[in-house]
Protein backbone atom coordinates (compact mmCIF):
# COMPACT_ATOMS: atom_id res chain seq x y z
CA UNK A 1 0.00 0.00 0.00
CA UNK A 2 1.24 3.25 -0.81
CA UNK A 3 2.53 5.68 1.93
CA UNK A 4 0.37 8.77 2.92
CA UNK A 5 1.78 11.76 3.04
CA UNK A 6 2.11 12.37 6.59
CA UNK A 7 4.61 8.84 6.35
CA UNK A 8 6.61 10.63 3.89
CA UNK A 9 9.07 12.32 5.54
CA UNK A 10 12.01 13.29 3.18
CA UNK A 11 15.41 13.92 4.23
CA UNK A 12 14.15 16.58 7.00
CA UNK A 13 12.65 13.29 8.76
CA UNK A 14 16.40 12.73 9.65
CA UNK A 15 18.87 15.42 10.51
CA UNK A 16 19.73 18.42 8.69
CA UNK A 17 23.16 18.90 10.27
CA UNK A 18 25.56 16.51 8.97
CA UNK A 19 27.12 14.19 11.75
CA UNK A 20 30.26 12.45 11.02
CA UNK A 21 29.87 8.99 11.22
CA UNK A 22 31.38 6.85 13.88
CA UNK A 23 32.72 3.55 13.37
CA UNK A 24 34.31 1.06 15.91
CA UNK A 25 38.13 0.76 16.15
CA UNK A 26 37.95 -3.06 14.80
CA UNK A 27 36.19 -1.82 11.99
CA UNK A 28 38.59 0.70 10.59
CA UNK A 29 41.74 -0.58 11.95
CA UNK A 30 42.85 -3.78 11.25
CA UNK A 31 42.91 -6.75 14.46
CA UNK A 32 46.76 -6.92 14.84
CA UNK A 33 46.66 -2.90 15.43
CA UNK A 34 46.59 -1.74 18.72
CA UNK A 35 45.91 2.28 18.59
CA UNK A 36 47.72 4.17 21.93
CA UNK A 37 45.54 6.47 23.30
CA UNK A 38 46.30 9.17 25.93
CA UNK A 39 44.15 11.01 28.14
CA UNK A 40 45.98 13.63 30.52
CA UNK A 41 49.04 11.42 30.21
CA UNK A 42 47.17 8.20 30.92
CA UNK A 43 46.32 5.51 28.43
CA UNK A 44 43.11 4.04 28.06
CA UNK A 45 41.37 1.86 25.33
CA UNK A 46 40.13 3.53 22.50
CA UNK A 47 36.51 2.20 21.02
CA UNK A 48 34.75 3.92 18.49
CA UNK A 49 35.66 7.17 16.51
CA UNK A 50 34.88 9.31 13.97
CA UNK A 51 36.51 12.59 12.28
CA UNK A 52 35.21 15.01 15.49
CA UNK A 53 35.50 13.01 18.54
CA UNK A 54 36.26 9.22 20.00
CA UNK A 55 34.92 7.42 23.60
CA UNK A 56 37.18 5.37 25.02
CA UNK A 57 37.03 2.69 28.17
CA UNK A 58 37.49 3.66 31.75
CA UNK A 59 37.68 1.21 34.43
CA UNK A 60 36.71 3.91 37.05
CA UNK A 61 33.33 5.29 37.82
CA UNK A 62 31.33 8.33 36.64
CA UNK A 63 31.98 10.65 39.14
CA UNK A 64 35.92 10.83 37.18
CA UNK A 65 34.85 11.78 34.16
CA UNK A 66 31.83 15.00 34.00
CA UNK A 67 30.68 15.91 31.06
CA UNK A 68 31.81 19.47 30.00
CA UNK A 69 35.48 18.61 31.48
CA UNK A 70 38.41 19.43 29.03
CA UNK A 71 41.02 16.92 28.34
CA UNK A 72 44.19 16.78 26.91
CA UNK A 73 44.27 14.12 24.01
CA UNK A 74 46.99 11.92 22.21
CA UNK A 75 46.06 9.21 19.56
CA UNK A 76 49.37 7.06 18.03
CA UNK A 77 48.94 4.17 15.33
CA UNK A 78 51.89 2.29 15.20
CA UNK A 79 54.16 4.83 17.48
CA UNK A 80 53.13 8.11 14.87
CA UNK A 81 50.58 10.51 16.50
CA UNK A 82 47.56 10.91 14.53
CA UNK A 83 45.55 13.63 16.75
CA UNK A 84 47.57 15.52 19.47
CA UNK A 85 44.89 18.50 21.69
CA UNK A 86 41.88 19.41 23.19
CA UNK A 87 38.56 17.51 23.64
CA UNK A 88 35.33 17.78 26.16
CA UNK A 89 33.88 15.54 27.60
CA UNK A 90 29.88 14.67 25.87
CA UNK A 91 28.80 11.55 27.28
CA UNK A 92 29.47 8.99 30.06
CA UNK A 93 27.99 5.65 29.46
CA UNK A 94 28.34 2.68 31.46
CA UNK A 95 30.99 0.28 29.32
CA UNK A 96 30.01 -3.77 28.06
CA UNK A 97 31.45 -5.78 31.08
CA UNK A 98 32.76 -2.65 33.92
CA UNK A 99 33.99 0.54 33.83
CA UNK A 100 32.27 3.58 32.01
CA UNK A 101 32.97 4.55 28.20
CA UNK A 102 33.07 8.29 27.59
CA UNK A 103 32.91 10.10 24.92
CA UNK A 104 34.45 13.15 23.88
CA UNK A 105 34.02 16.07 21.10
CA UNK A 106 37.45 17.02 19.86
CA UNK A 107 37.43 21.07 20.75
CA UNK A 108 40.89 21.85 18.44
CA UNK A 109 41.50 20.38 15.01
CA UNK A 110 39.94 16.82 13.69
CA UNK A 111 40.79 13.39 13.35
CA UNK A 112 41.22 13.24 9.52
CA UNK A 113 40.39 9.45 9.32
CA UNK A 114 41.54 8.41 6.04
CA UNK A 115 44.94 9.85 6.87
CA UNK A 116 44.94 7.72 9.55
CA UNK A 117 43.95 4.45 7.80
CA UNK A 118 46.83 5.06 6.00
CA UNK A 119 48.92 5.64 8.83
CA UNK A 120 48.13 1.80 10.13
CA UNK A 121 48.51 0.18 6.54
CA UNK A 122 51.64 1.71 5.93
CA UNK A 123 52.63 0.76 9.93
CA UNK A 124 51.30 -2.57 9.16
CA UNK A 125 53.71 -3.19 5.76
CA UNK A 126 56.41 -1.93 7.79
CA UNK A 127 56.05 -4.73 10.44
CA UNK A 128 55.30 -7.23 7.73
CA UNK A 129 58.34 -6.61 6.06
CA UNK A 130 60.57 -6.69 9.26
CA UNK A 131 59.25 -9.23 11.88
CA UNK A 132 55.42 -9.43 11.04
CA UNK A 133 55.32 -13.45 9.95
CA UNK A 134 57.58 -14.27 12.99
CA UNK A 135 55.49 -12.21 15.23
CA UNK A 136 52.65 -14.29 14.45
CA UNK A 137 53.85 -17.22 14.41
CA UNK A 138 54.85 -17.21 18.00
CA UNK A 139 51.63 -16.23 19.11
CA UNK A 140 50.29 -19.71 17.97
CA UNK A 141 50.56 -22.56 19.92
CA UNK A 142 53.11 -25.15 18.56
CA UNK A 143 50.32 -27.97 18.60
CA UNK A 144 48.27 -25.71 16.39
CA UNK A 145 50.98 -24.53 14.41
CA UNK A 146 52.05 -28.16 13.44
CA UNK A 147 48.03 -28.91 12.41
CA UNK A 148 48.27 -26.07 9.84
CA UNK A 149 51.38 -27.19 8.67
CA UNK A 150 49.81 -30.68 8.34
CA UNK A 151 47.04 -29.71 6.65
CA UNK A 152 48.79 -27.21 4.15
CA UNK A 153 51.29 -29.63 3.19
CA UNK A 154 48.56 -32.63 2.33
CA UNK A 155 46.81 -30.00 0.14
CA UNK A 156 49.74 -28.50 -1.59
CA UNK A 157 51.09 -32.34 -1.80
CA UNK A 158 47.56 -33.26 -3.61
CA UNK A 159 47.05 -30.08 -5.03
CA UNK A 160 50.46 -31.17 -7.01
CA UNK A 161 49.58 -34.65 -8.14
CA UNK A 162 45.86 -34.31 -8.80
CA UNK A 163 47.22 -30.94 -11.16
CA UNK A 164 49.45 -33.46 -13.16
CA UNK A 165 47.29 -36.36 -13.24
CA UNK A 166 44.48 -34.24 -14.47
CA UNK A 167 47.01 -32.94 -17.30
CA UNK A 168 47.65 -36.36 -18.34
CA UNK A 169 43.82 -37.97 -18.57
CA UNK A 170 43.07 -34.89 -20.42
CA UNK A 171 46.35 -35.27 -22.83
CA UNK A 172 44.63 -38.65 -23.68
CA UNK A 173 42.30 -37.06 -26.04
CA UNK A 174 38.16 -38.03 -26.25
CA UNK A 175 37.14 -39.91 -23.63
CA UNK A 176 38.68 -37.69 -21.02
CA UNK A 177 35.40 -36.26 -19.13
CA UNK A 178 34.67 -39.48 -18.01
CA UNK A 179 37.87 -40.69 -16.64
CA UNK A 180 37.88 -37.42 -15.27
CA UNK A 181 34.93 -37.91 -13.16
CA UNK A 182 36.35 -41.26 -12.44
CA UNK A 183 39.29 -39.47 -10.95
CA UNK A 184 37.47 -36.99 -8.81
CA UNK A 185 35.72 -40.05 -7.28
CA UNK A 186 38.13 -42.11 -6.61
CA UNK A 187 40.39 -39.14 -5.28
CA UNK A 188 37.68 -38.39 -2.87
CA UNK A 189 37.55 -41.84 -1.74
CA UNK A 190 41.19 -41.91 -0.92
CA UNK A 191 41.60 -38.42 0.56
CA UNK A 192 38.37 -37.83 2.48
CA UNK A 193 39.05 -40.08 5.51
CA UNK A 194 42.12 -38.69 5.24
CA UNK A 195 40.93 -34.99 5.33
CA UNK A 196 38.97 -35.82 8.96
CA UNK A 197 41.90 -37.04 10.45
CA UNK A 198 43.44 -33.65 9.66
CA UNK A 199 40.40 -31.47 10.76
CA UNK A 200 39.87 -33.70 13.23
CA UNK A 201 43.40 -32.97 14.85
CA UNK A 202 43.20 -29.69 13.75
CA UNK A 203 40.42 -28.74 16.24
CA UNK A 204 41.45 -30.40 19.22
CA UNK A 205 44.65 -28.44 18.88
CA UNK A 206 42.52 -25.13 18.04
CA UNK A 207 41.14 -25.56 21.58
CA UNK A 208 43.84 -24.18 22.81
CA UNK A 209 43.50 -21.10 20.83
CA UNK A 210 40.38 -20.32 22.24
CA UNK A 211 41.53 -18.90 25.65
CA UNK A 212 42.10 -15.97 24.51
CA UNK A 213 41.22 -13.26 22.05
CA UNK A 214 44.87 -12.59 20.75
CA UNK A 215 45.65 -16.20 20.20
CA UNK A 216 42.72 -16.98 18.61
CA UNK A 217 43.39 -14.19 16.28
CA UNK A 218 46.55 -14.57 15.20
CA UNK A 219 45.53 -18.77 14.83
CA UNK A 220 42.97 -17.42 12.44
CA UNK A 221 45.68 -15.49 10.39
CA UNK A 222 48.08 -18.03 10.16
CA UNK A 223 45.46 -20.69 8.93
CA UNK A 224 44.06 -17.91 6.72
CA UNK A 225 47.67 -16.98 5.11
CA UNK A 226 48.58 -21.07 5.00
CA UNK A 227 45.57 -23.34 4.19
CA UNK A 228 42.39 -21.43 2.94
CA UNK A 229 44.12 -20.11 -0.13
CA UNK A 230 44.78 -23.28 -0.98
CA UNK A 231 41.01 -24.34 -1.26
CA UNK A 232 39.74 -21.32 -2.23
CA UNK A 233 39.24 -22.88 -6.25
CA UNK A 234 36.41 -25.16 -4.60
CA UNK A 235 32.93 -23.21 -4.73
CA UNK A 236 31.53 -23.96 -1.55
CA UNK A 237 35.14 -22.76 0.44
CA UNK A 238 35.27 -19.85 -2.22
CA UNK A 239 31.71 -18.54 -1.29
CA UNK A 240 31.64 -19.00 2.43
CA UNK A 241 34.86 -17.52 2.76
CA UNK A 242 34.00 -14.38 0.35
CA UNK A 243 30.98 -13.96 1.48
CA UNK A 244 29.82 -12.19 -1.11
CA UNK A 245 26.29 -11.18 0.87
CA UNK A 246 28.17 -10.48 3.88
CA UNK A 247 27.61 -13.52 5.54
CA UNK A 248 28.88 -17.06 4.90
CA UNK A 249 25.94 -19.25 5.12
CA UNK A 250 23.89 -18.07 2.41
CA UNK A 251 21.65 -20.06 0.10
CA UNK A 252 23.75 -20.69 -2.56
CA UNK A 253 26.14 -21.88 0.15
CA UNK A 254 23.14 -24.09 0.99
CA UNK A 255 22.37 -25.64 -2.25
CA UNK A 256 26.16 -26.80 -2.80
CA UNK A 257 25.25 -28.85 0.48
CA UNK A 258 22.18 -29.63 -0.94
CA UNK A 259 23.34 -30.98 -4.31
CA UNK A 260 26.58 -32.28 -2.84
CA UNK A 261 28.30 -32.39 -6.16
CA UNK A 262 32.00 -32.73 -7.83
CA UNK A 263 32.18 -28.61 -8.56
CA UNK A 264 34.57 -26.71 -9.46
CA UNK A 265 37.51 -25.83 -12.30
CA UNK A 266 39.74 -28.12 -12.08
CA UNK A 267 39.72 -31.88 -10.11
CA UNK A 268 41.20 -30.91 -7.28
CA UNK A 269 38.84 -28.41 -6.64
CA UNK A 270 36.34 -30.76 -7.63
CA UNK A 271 37.24 -33.07 -5.13
CA UNK A 272 37.70 -30.82 -1.89
CA UNK A 273 34.19 -28.74 -2.93
CA UNK A 274 33.19 -32.19 -2.60
CA UNK A 275 35.10 -32.73 0.66
CA UNK A 276 33.37 -29.93 1.75
CA UNK A 277 29.70 -31.25 1.22
CA UNK A 278 30.67 -34.37 3.58
CA UNK A 279 31.70 -32.58 6.25
CA UNK A 280 29.75 -33.40 9.53
CA UNK A 281 28.01 -29.97 9.70
CA UNK A 282 27.04 -29.89 5.84
CA UNK A 283 26.06 -33.61 5.48
CA UNK A 284 23.79 -32.62 9.02
CA UNK A 285 22.25 -29.82 6.80
CA UNK A 286 20.90 -32.51 4.61
CA UNK A 287 19.81 -34.87 7.85
CA UNK A 288 18.62 -32.09 9.41
CA UNK A 289 16.15 -30.77 6.29
CA UNK A 290 15.05 -35.18 6.27
CA UNK A 291 14.26 -34.77 9.50
CA UNK A 292 12.23 -31.39 9.49
CA UNK A 293 10.35 -32.95 6.52
CA UNK A 294 9.15 -36.12 8.42
CA UNK A 295 8.34 -33.37 10.91
CA UNK A 296 5.69 -31.59 8.70
CA UNK A 297 4.36 -35.09 7.48
CA UNK A 298 3.77 -35.35 11.71
CA UNK A 299 2.35 -32.25 12.18
CA UNK A 300 0.23 -32.70 9.27
CA UNK A 301 -1.10 -35.59 10.03
CA UNK A 302 -1.94 -33.90 13.76
CA UNK A 303 -3.55 -31.56 12.24
CA UNK A 304 -5.80 -32.99 9.76
CA UNK A 305 -6.50 -36.42 11.78
CA UNK A 306 -7.95 -33.59 14.15
CA UNK A 307 -9.89 -31.36 11.85
CA UNK A 308 -10.82 -33.55 8.71
CA UNK A 309 -9.74 -33.23 5.50
CA UNK A 310 -10.64 -29.69 4.69
CA UNK A 311 -7.56 -28.84 7.60
CA UNK A 312 -5.83 -25.94 7.07
CA UNK A 313 -2.09 -26.46 8.24
CA UNK A 314 -0.35 -23.71 8.71
CA UNK A 315 3.63 -24.01 8.43
CA UNK A 316 6.68 -21.01 8.54
CA UNK A 317 10.00 -21.58 8.08
CA UNK A 318 12.41 -18.68 9.63
CA UNK A 319 15.73 -18.08 7.92
CA UNK A 320 14.06 -20.38 5.08
CA UNK A 321 17.18 -19.87 2.46
CA UNK A 322 16.50 -21.75 -0.08
CA UNK A 323 13.67 -24.04 1.35
CA UNK A 324 14.34 -26.83 0.28
CA UNK A 325 12.17 -28.56 2.71
CA UNK A 326 9.08 -27.38 0.76
CA UNK A 327 9.70 -29.26 -2.68
CA UNK A 328 11.01 -32.65 -0.54
CA UNK A 329 7.94 -32.70 1.41
CA UNK A 330 5.74 -32.17 -1.68
CA UNK A 331 8.04 -35.12 -4.03
CA UNK A 332 7.89 -37.35 -0.76
CA UNK A 333 4.12 -37.03 -0.24
CA UNK A 334 2.70 -36.19 -3.38
CA UNK A 335 -0.73 -35.53 -2.52
CA UNK A 336 -2.11 -34.75 1.03
CA UNK A 337 -5.13 -34.29 2.97
CA UNK A 338 -6.05 -30.84 3.61
CA UNK A 339 -4.30 -27.59 2.17
CA UNK A 340 -0.94 -26.71 3.45
CA UNK A 341 -0.11 -22.56 3.57
CA UNK A 342 4.15 -22.50 3.91
CA UNK A 343 5.32 -19.04 5.32
CA UNK A 344 8.80 -18.68 4.05
CA UNK A 345 10.86 -15.84 6.04
CA UNK A 346 14.32 -14.94 5.29
CA UNK A 347 16.25 -11.25 5.47
CA UNK A 348 17.86 -12.11 1.70
CA UNK A 349 15.19 -11.57 -0.91
CA UNK A 350 17.99 -13.53 -3.44
CA UNK A 351 17.07 -16.13 -0.91
CA UNK A 352 13.56 -15.92 -1.15
CA UNK A 353 13.80 -15.33 -5.17
CA UNK A 354 14.57 -18.92 -5.19
CA UNK A 355 12.53 -20.74 -2.80
CA UNK A 356 9.95 -19.04 -4.02
CA UNK A 357 10.30 -20.48 -7.63
CA UNK A 358 11.24 -23.97 -6.64
CA UNK A 359 8.62 -24.01 -3.90
CA UNK A 360 6.06 -22.78 -6.33
CA UNK A 361 7.30 -25.52 -8.85
CA UNK A 362 7.20 -28.54 -6.82
CA UNK A 363 3.92 -27.71 -5.29
CA UNK A 364 2.61 -27.38 -8.84
CA UNK A 365 4.40 -30.96 -10.21
CA UNK A 366 2.38 -32.75 -7.06
CA UNK A 367 -1.29 -33.07 -6.30
CA UNK A 368 -1.44 -31.93 -2.68
CA UNK A 369 -2.75 -28.56 -2.52
CA UNK A 370 -0.68 -25.87 -0.72
CA UNK A 371 0.25 -21.95 -1.32
CA UNK A 372 3.33 -20.10 -0.35
CA UNK A 373 3.71 -16.98 0.75
CA UNK A 374 7.18 -15.51 1.21
CA UNK A 375 7.99 -12.03 3.38
CA UNK A 376 11.55 -10.61 3.36
CA UNK A 377 12.51 -9.59 6.35
CA UNK A 378 14.05 -9.99 9.59
CA UNK A 379 13.71 -11.91 12.58
CA UNK A 380 14.16 -8.23 14.23
CA UNK A 381 11.21 -6.67 12.82
CA UNK A 382 8.90 -10.18 15.07
CA UNK A 383 10.39 -8.60 18.19
CA UNK A 384 8.47 -5.13 16.92
CA UNK A 385 5.55 -7.11 15.45
CA UNK A 386 5.43 -10.45 15.76
CA UNK A 387 2.20 -10.71 14.37
CA UNK A 388 4.21 -10.66 11.10
CA UNK A 389 4.65 -14.24 11.26
CA UNK A 390 1.09 -15.03 11.57
CA UNK A 391 -0.06 -13.59 8.19
CA UNK A 392 -3.43 -13.67 10.13
CA UNK A 393 -3.18 -16.87 12.02
CA UNK A 394 -1.62 -19.03 14.77
CA UNK A 395 0.65 -21.19 12.73
CA UNK A 396 0.97 -25.58 13.53
CA UNK A 397 4.18 -25.84 13.04
CA UNK A 398 7.63 -23.12 13.04
CA UNK A 399 10.76 -23.87 12.30
CA UNK A 400 14.30 -22.86 12.03
CA UNK A 401 17.75 -24.46 10.99
CA UNK A 402 20.71 -22.53 9.97
CA UNK A 403 19.55 -19.43 12.37
CA UNK A 404 19.73 -19.75 16.12
CA UNK A 405 23.20 -21.15 15.65
CA UNK A 406 24.15 -17.15 14.99
CA UNK A 407 22.22 -15.71 18.21
CA UNK A 408 23.74 -14.95 21.48
CA UNK A 409 21.78 -16.99 24.69
CA UNK A 410 19.47 -13.61 25.02
CA UNK A 411 18.54 -12.97 21.66
CA UNK A 412 17.81 -16.40 20.75
CA UNK A 413 15.47 -17.06 23.92
CA UNK A 414 14.01 -13.88 23.04
CA UNK A 415 12.99 -15.50 19.51
CA UNK A 416 11.84 -18.73 21.02
CA UNK A 417 9.52 -16.68 23.31
CA UNK A 418 7.95 -14.87 20.21
CA UNK A 419 8.08 -17.43 17.97
CA UNK A 420 6.10 -19.76 20.83
CA UNK A 421 3.67 -17.06 20.85
CA UNK A 422 2.61 -17.22 17.68
CA UNK A 423 1.71 -21.06 17.59
CA UNK A 424 -1.74 -22.41 17.32
CA UNK A 425 -2.96 -24.62 20.28
CA UNK A 426 -0.92 -27.82 19.68
CA UNK A 427 1.13 -26.52 17.53
CA UNK A 428 5.10 -27.01 17.57
CA UNK A 429 8.28 -25.06 17.57
CA UNK A 430 11.46 -26.91 16.25
CA UNK A 431 14.63 -25.48 15.92
CA UNK A 432 17.88 -26.19 15.44
CA UNK A 433 21.43 -25.15 16.33
CA UNK A 434 24.76 -26.91 15.94
CA UNK A 435 25.81 -29.51 18.54
CA UNK A 436 28.25 -28.72 20.51
CA UNK A 437 31.19 -29.26 21.92
CA UNK A 438 32.22 -30.07 18.51
CA UNK A 439 35.12 -32.14 16.86
CA UNK A 440 35.14 -30.25 13.19
CA UNK A 441 34.71 -26.82 14.38
CA UNK A 442 38.42 -25.94 12.93
CA UNK A 443 37.29 -25.99 8.76
CA UNK A 444 34.30 -23.56 9.51
CA UNK A 445 35.56 -20.81 12.23
CA UNK A 446 39.44 -21.10 11.20
CA UNK A 447 39.32 -22.20 7.63
CA UNK A 448 36.09 -19.81 6.04
CA UNK A 449 36.34 -17.56 9.41
CA UNK A 450 32.49 -18.83 9.93
CA UNK A 451 31.67 -18.49 13.47
CA UNK A 452 28.45 -20.45 14.68
CA UNK A 453 27.30 -20.80 18.67
CA UNK A 454 28.03 -24.71 19.35
CA UNK A 455 25.18 -25.60 21.65
CA UNK A 456 24.61 -28.77 24.55
CA UNK A 457 21.78 -30.28 25.05
CA UNK A 458 21.98 -28.30 28.32
CA UNK A 459 22.40 -24.76 26.68
CA UNK A 460 19.43 -26.02 24.37
CA UNK A 461 17.18 -26.51 27.04
CA UNK A 462 18.10 -23.08 28.24
CA UNK A 463 16.36 -21.41 25.21
CA UNK A 464 12.64 -21.57 25.91
CA UNK A 465 13.63 -19.76 29.30
CA UNK A 466 10.85 -17.12 28.69
CA UNK A 467 7.89 -19.31 27.34
CA UNK A 468 5.04 -20.17 29.83
CA UNK A 469 5.75 -23.17 31.76
CA UNK A 470 2.84 -25.54 30.64
CA UNK A 471 5.18 -25.70 27.37
CA UNK A 472 6.56 -29.26 26.36
CA UNK A 473 10.02 -28.98 26.19
CA UNK A 474 12.58 -31.68 24.73
CA UNK A 475 15.67 -31.50 22.83
CA UNK A 476 16.40 -33.73 20.07
CA UNK A 477 19.11 -34.68 17.65
CA UNK A 478 18.64 -35.16 14.59
CA UNK A 479 19.61 -39.23 12.59
CA UNK A 480 23.11 -37.25 11.08
CA UNK A 481 23.95 -36.01 15.19
CA UNK A 482 25.30 -32.63 13.86
CA UNK A 483 22.14 -30.72 15.49
CA UNK A 484 20.05 -30.46 17.98
CA UNK A 485 16.69 -29.79 17.88
CA UNK A 486 14.51 -27.44 20.46
CA UNK A 487 10.95 -29.00 20.52
CA UNK A 488 8.80 -26.61 22.17
CA UNK A 489 5.03 -27.85 21.76
CA UNK A 490 2.03 -25.27 23.26
CA UNK A 491 -0.60 -27.62 24.75
CA UNK A 492 -3.48 -28.38 22.18
C1 LIG B 1 22.51 -21.04 7.03
S1 LIG B 1 21.17 -20.45 6.09
C2 LIG B 1 19.95 -21.68 6.39
C3 LIG B 1 18.85 -21.68 5.36
C4 LIG B 1 17.78 -22.77 5.55
N1 LIG B 1 17.09 -22.67 6.79
C5 LIG B 1 18.40 -24.13 5.41
O1 LIG B 1 18.64 -24.80 6.40
O2 LIG B 1 18.65 -24.52 4.25
C6 LIG B 1 20.64 -19.09 7.06
C7 LIG B 1 19.57 -18.23 6.42
O3 LIG B 1 19.13 -17.31 7.42
C8 LIG B 1 18.93 -16.07 6.81
N2 LIG B 1 19.06 -15.03 7.83
C9 LIG B 1 20.20 -14.57 8.39
N3 LIG B 1 19.92 -13.60 9.26
C10 LIG B 1 18.58 -13.45 9.27
C11 LIG B 1 17.69 -12.58 9.95
N4 LIG B 1 18.16 -11.67 10.79
N5 LIG B 1 16.37 -12.70 9.72
C12 LIG B 1 15.89 -13.61 8.84
N6 LIG B 1 16.69 -14.45 8.14
C13 LIG B 1 18.02 -14.37 8.35
C14 LIG B 1 20.00 -15.98 5.75
O4 LIG B 1 19.65 -15.03 4.76
C15 LIG B 1 20.04 -17.40 5.24
O5 LIG B 1 19.20 -17.59 4.14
Amino acid sequence: MPKSYEELMGPLGRSIFFRPERKRVRDLLSADTEPHLLVGGHEYKLFDISMNGLSFLAPDGVQAWPVGKDLELTLRVFGTPVYSGQARIARVEPGSRSGVRVGVGLTTGFLDLPEVIRQNEEGRLERELTVGAEELRKKVPQAYWKAVSDASYFLQYHKRALDRHEARYRAAGPGGTADLAALAQRAFDALNPQWIQIQRAASLAAVECLRNRDTLQAAKELTETMVTPLMLGSPLQRRAYTKPLGYAGDYQVMLYYYDSDFEGDSVFAQVFHKIACEHPLSAGCRTRKDFIVKLIGEELTRVTTAGGADSLFRVTSLGCGPAREVGDFAKKWGHWPGRTSWTLIDQEDEALSVAYQTSRRALAQCEGQGTVQCLNLSFAHLFRDPTIVQAGSPQDLIFSTGLVDYLREVTAQQLVAVLYDQLAPGGLLALGNAVGPNDYFFSAEFLLDWTIFYRTKEEMLRLPKAVPGEAQVEVALEPGKAYYFLLVRKPG
